[in-house]
Formats: C-alpha cells, structure tokens, sequence
C-alpha cells in the first residue's frame, strides 16, 4: 500500500511541478492515445502499480488547469495545502453525513461553515452546506426559499409536492447563469416561466426595471458576471424587496467571495440582506473539484428542505450532521480543504489573493489595450473581455493562443459581439506569468492577421 501511494504522490508532485513550463493544452497526439485506453471490458486485472503507470502516462492528455497560465473559466487551481489536505482526507474515506458516524469531518466542516460566514460577511445565524458546486449550491438554497415561501402560503411542498401550490414569482437578471435557470428546473420552479429584468452595459440586473413583486416571490441576484466580473445591485434591490416576503437569493459563484477582501467589500454593499446565498470554493478558493456552498440565513429552511431520517440512520446528534442540509445523503468530507485553506491563507490571505488576481485581470487590461486591442468590459473582478476585431478575427487570435501554449482562454459573445474571456482566478498565477501570456496573446494576435488599432 505505501509503497503504491509513494509512487502515486512523486508521479502527481512531477506532474505538478511540469506545469508552470508545458504547454497549457494538451497536444493532438497525447490526447489520441486516449484511444488506447478504450479496450474491452478485461476479463483479468493486474497490478496496482500498472494502473497508476498507465493512467500518469495521460498525464500530458490533461489540459494544465492547475498551472499558473490557464485563464479559461472560472477555473482555480488547488493550493498545495489544499491538494494534500485531499490526499489525507481521501485516506480517511469517511461518509460525511451524520456527525455520530464522522465526527472529525463533521466538525471540521462546522467550524469551516463558520469561518466563511464570517469571512463573507453574512448573519451570523446563517447555516450552510458543502456540496458539488454552484449548480447544486443554488438547488439547495433555493430549495429553503421555495420551503419558506410557500410554507408562508400554508403550502408544505416537501409533503405535497408542486400541483396545486400557489404560483412563484421568480424575478431573475437578463444575465443570470443559465445552471440557476437549470436549478429552478429541478425545483419544478421552470425554466422558462420565470421574470427576466433587463440588464445594464456591464449585465447588472437594473433595480429601476424590477416588476412588481408579487407573492410569493423570489428574487435571484448575481454577484459575478461569469462574462464581465460585474456585480448585481445588491443592497438597492435588498431595499426594494424589504416588506414584500420575496426571498432575495444572491449566486455569488465566484463573486461572494469580493466579501473577503476589504478593498472589494463596497461592491457587495448589503449582501448581509439577502436570505442566501451560493458560491464555489473550487473556485476562488482554489480548493480541488468539487465544492460548492450553499448557505441560508434561515438554517432551519434548509435543513426542513434537505434532511431526511431512517430508523437506520444516527440522526440524532449533539452536533451538525452535515447531510441533513445537503441534496445528497453519501457524500465526501469537502469541508476538509476549506478548512485547510482558510487554516493556512487566514483572513489576509485571502483577501490578498482575491485582490491579487483582480490586479492581475487590470493588468491584462491595460497590456492588451496598448497592444492596440478593444477591452469590452470595466474590470469589477477578474475577468476581462477583449476582442482582436471582428468576430472571425477574434476566433482565429483565440484559436491562435490555444495553439501556442504559453496561456489558455476561450471565447465568448458579450451582448453581440465575439470576445476572448480572460479569467484570473489561480493562486499558481504570478505577475511573470500575466506578462508573458499578455506577450504570448500579442504575438498570436500578429500571427492571426489582427489589426491593432492605434
Ligand atoms: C454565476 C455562476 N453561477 C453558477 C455557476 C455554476 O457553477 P458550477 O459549475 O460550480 O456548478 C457558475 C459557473 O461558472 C457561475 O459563474
């Protein structure tokens, strides 16, 4: 066994220390020797040592979303405590859902619950969930709203279900994420039938074009653009929606966590007065796949909303079971790397890395438009919109990029125009790193015929 794991843990330390110098996407070849692994189901197995062999060899099949340069997506990488954090808590195996079962995970994911609320600035009487990611943190909070808003109506939806309950109200932005609209499809809430505000340039949700708000009614907010970094008007739309009963839900995916730095603190102004909240911790946090959060002022609403019991099942407990506030029963102990990051970065270091990344996006900014290039969006967050020219121009620059290496971006269309998206986001990335992929992302610019503009 050790031996195996000593193996396991060089191979993935080379793989990781590799990634600051290969090529952010994998090459052609690697990536069809894939094909290789695509054989019948073996009749016979054969050693451990094999298996972990053949799988590093498709190390190099891997995009380096973990390196230093990789901008594409929200995506950060896992700090090193976080990483080795995974590791102990993967030996540990422990089923983290009933605090009698796991008691070490349990508390550990309780005391990392109440770190992040205060961390965020959020009510201190706020409950929480770890779970896979935003999608399911929006699921899960908003599950508590639908329990609140109805059970106000007299409605119990957990026991009776959605046919014959009173009709939500649910107002969203013109640029909300399309996996909370996947999110109030689960709910049974609709995809389809919900009240889109219209947005303003950066996509912020214009709390002068909120409709009436009828009940019940729940309102879904945005801290975080996943286009322009930009935030939704949290406190304006918080005060307009005061006395109504309309829950005020915040998707914060990467946003919530602008709460942490003071500098960016004002951009979250009364993010205190919502009823919850949803982020990743995979990440701004740079914690591994996958976790989200979900949290909910009204602990209760959640837990009303996810908990299940069994006589088989040790429920009863003196501390938090963690699945009574998840949509999963079986889960892993996710709390572990929050905790090791928040043990290790503190409240400083967070805040610093926050702030850090967010220099580095103004950084690319102003690199990019002295090369002569047009930034579509103000830099709220991490995140930066460039265009080359037109939209084939611009295609050909991010395939030209892509193929180059040194960084990695995709492509988006910000109200109608074709873009590269820039997103910082990793605690690997220095500020060597952004001036050699702003040059890498001139030259391939160049290369690709774009015409700068002087
Ligand atoms: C605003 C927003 N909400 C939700 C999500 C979904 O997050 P996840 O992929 O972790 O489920 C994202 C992903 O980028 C996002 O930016």
């Amino acid at each position: 066994m050790s031996e195996l794991l000593r193996d396991a843990a060089a191979r993935a330390s080379a793989y990781l220390e590799g990634l600051a110098t290969r090529k952010v996407a994998p090459d052609r070849a690697t990536v069809d020797r894939l094909d290789a692994l695509d054989m019948a189901l073996p009749e016979r197995g054969v050693a451990d040592a094999t298996v972990i062999a053949t799988l590093d060899a498709l190390s190099p099949a891997t995009m380096a979303m973990a390196g230093p340069r990789f901008f594409g997506f929200v995506i950060g990488g896992a700090l090193p405590v976080t990483l080795a954090a995974n590791w102990i808590a993967g030996a540990w195996d422990q089923n983290s859902a009933f605090y009698n079962a796991t008691p070490a995970t349990s508390r550990i994911e309780q005391i990392a619950l109440r770190w992040l609320v205060e961390l965020l600035g959020l009510p201190a009487e706020t409950g929480g969930a770890f779970v896979t990611g935003a999608t399911v943190a929006n699921f899960a909070a908003l599950a508590a709203a639908r329990h609140v808003v109805l059970g106000r109506a007299g409605w119990n939806v957990e026991a009776d279900g959605l046919f014959g309950a009173p009709p939500i109200q649910v107002i969203v932005g013109e640029e909300v994420h399309p996996s909370l609209v996947k999110s109030l499809g689960l709910l049974g809430l609709g995809r389809n039938r919900v009240v889109r505000v219209p947005v303003d340039g950066q996509g912020r949700m214009r709390a002068d074009a909120l409709p009436r708000i009828a009940t019940p009614s729940i309102i879904c907010m945005q801290a975080g653009n996943v286009n322009t970094g930009a935030i939704d008007p949290i406190d304006e739309i918080c005060k307009r929606a005061e006395g109504s009963g309309a829950w005020v839900h915040v998707d914060g995916a990467f946003g919530l966590w602008a709460a942490a730095s003071p500098e960016l603190a004002p951009l979250m102004r009364g993010v205190a007065r919502a009823d919850s909240w949803a982020t990743d911790a995979h990440k701004w946090l740079n914690v591994p796949y996958d976790c989200g959060l979900a949290f909910s002022r009204d602990a209760e609403a959640l837990r009303a909303a996810m908990a299940v019991t069994a006589e088989y099942l040790p429920s009863v407990s003196p501390f938090r079971n963690p699945a009574d506030y998840t949509p999963e029963l079986s889960r892993r102990a996710r709390g572990v790397e929050v905790w090791a990051a928040l043990r290790a970065l503190g409240r400083d270091g967070v805040a610093e890395l926050i702030d850090r990344n967010c220099r580095q996006a103004r950084r690319f900014a102003e690199g990019l438009r002295a090369g002569g290039y047009r930034i579509l969006n103000e830099i709220a967050l991490n995140q930066v919109l460039v265009a080359f020219g037109d939209a084939a121009t611009t295609q050909r620059v991010i395939a030209a990029i892509q193929d180059e290496g040194t960084c990695w971006c995709g492509g988006t269309v910000w109200q109608g125009e074709t873009a590269m998206r820039i997103s910082v986001s990793s605690w690997a990335t220095t500020d060597e790193d952004v001036e050699k992929s702003i040059a890498a992302m001139l030259r391939a610019a160049k290369s690709a015929g774009a015409t700068p503009s002087r």
